[in-house]
């Protein structure tokens, strides 16, 4: 069997292009949708998505503020910089592009941003929110990845999910996701025994691991869905995922490559919620 690959692309392309309406239609309105976005440090990766989530704002009509801060910044700094946006009227969503250098109390930045404008659904209450299956902020990467199992058409109650990885960003929401879905899930990670035991039973296998292909097309249930979280950059500077996508997609029915598979869709759901923050605001200042 050879799998049929998810274009992530051309979803992204199609879900972008009723963003960018959505950020017209408010814009007409008088209220464009407004993104800022704060990086710490110089961690090439960080750079590289920060651009690229303000790249696709502009793309898509969404103003952004970029705030960029020295690695050996005080927590302090950073803190006074999301008061300011937590009560700025013309700013929609922040986001605080993670990792952090070690000075900082992640959580403890993570919660300094107002609920409301959590765009990257970090916020402890936007998690509660998501764990107890209430509206909520979703995380812009398992978010991406529920909307390509909703375009795929692929069954998610009853289905066996796999989850590899245990992240505060993929892997947990990632598992909660499913379970709101009705989906078994199992959460894999560094200290599994025997994980390819669990692999091999997943309908749906999603793979955050950071780990160049490690999955292989013998961990996998022959004709399941197959999603690839993992970005990896290898020494010839090629990008790769967690998955060994020559091997896998001999085995999987369904299969995300890297690039082009989930990495778009995570910065189309960013896109999104930043549009539902403006439009709630909207709405409240009556316009
Ligand atoms: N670092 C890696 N992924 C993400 C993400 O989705 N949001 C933020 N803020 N930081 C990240």
């Amino acid at each position: 069997m050879t799998a049929r690959i998810i274009d992530g692309n051309a979803l992204a392309a199609r879900v972008r292009g009723e963003i960018a309406d959505r950020a017209a239609a408010l814009s007409a309105r008088g209220v464009q949708p407004c993104l800022a976005v704060i990086l710490v440090g110089g961690n090439p990766a960080s750079a590289v998505y920060v651009r690229n989530k303000v790249a696709a704002c502009e793309k898509a009509g969404i103003r952004s503020l970029r705030f960029d801060y020295p690695e050996d910044v005080a927590q302090d700094v950073v803190m006074d910089r999301l008061a300011g946006l937590n009560a700025d009227p013309a700013v929609h969503g922040i986001l605080v592009q993670l990792p952090l250098p070690p000075q900082f109390d992640e959580a403890a930045v993570l919660e300094a941003i107002k609920v409301a404008k959590d765009v990257d659904g970090f916020h402890a209450e936007n998690v509660g929110r998501l764990s107890q299956n209430q509206e909520a902020f979703l995380p812009c990467t398992p978010h991406g990845v529920m909307k390509m199992l909703e375009a795929e058409g692929v069954p998610l109650a009853g289905a066996e999910a796999v989850v590899i990885g245990r992240s505060n960003i993929v892997g947990k929401p990632m598992a909660m996701l499913l379970t709101n879905s009705g989906a078994t899930v199992t959460v894999c990670h560094s200290r599994t025994c025997d994980l390819a035991f669990h692999t091999r039973r997943a309908d749906i296998l999603v793979a955050a691991v950071g780990k160049p292909r490690f999955v292989t097309g013998d961990m996998i249930k022959p004709g399941a869905t197959v999603i690839d979280v993992g970005i990896n950059r290898l020494p010839d500077g090629k990008l790769c995922g967690d998955v060994d996508f020559d091997s896998a997609k001999e085995v999987a029915g369904l299969i995300t490559p890297v690039p082009g598979g989930v990495g778009p869709m995570t910065i189309t759901m960013l896109l999104e919620n930043t549009v539902i923050s403006a439009d709630r605001a909207a709405r409240a200042a009556g316009k």
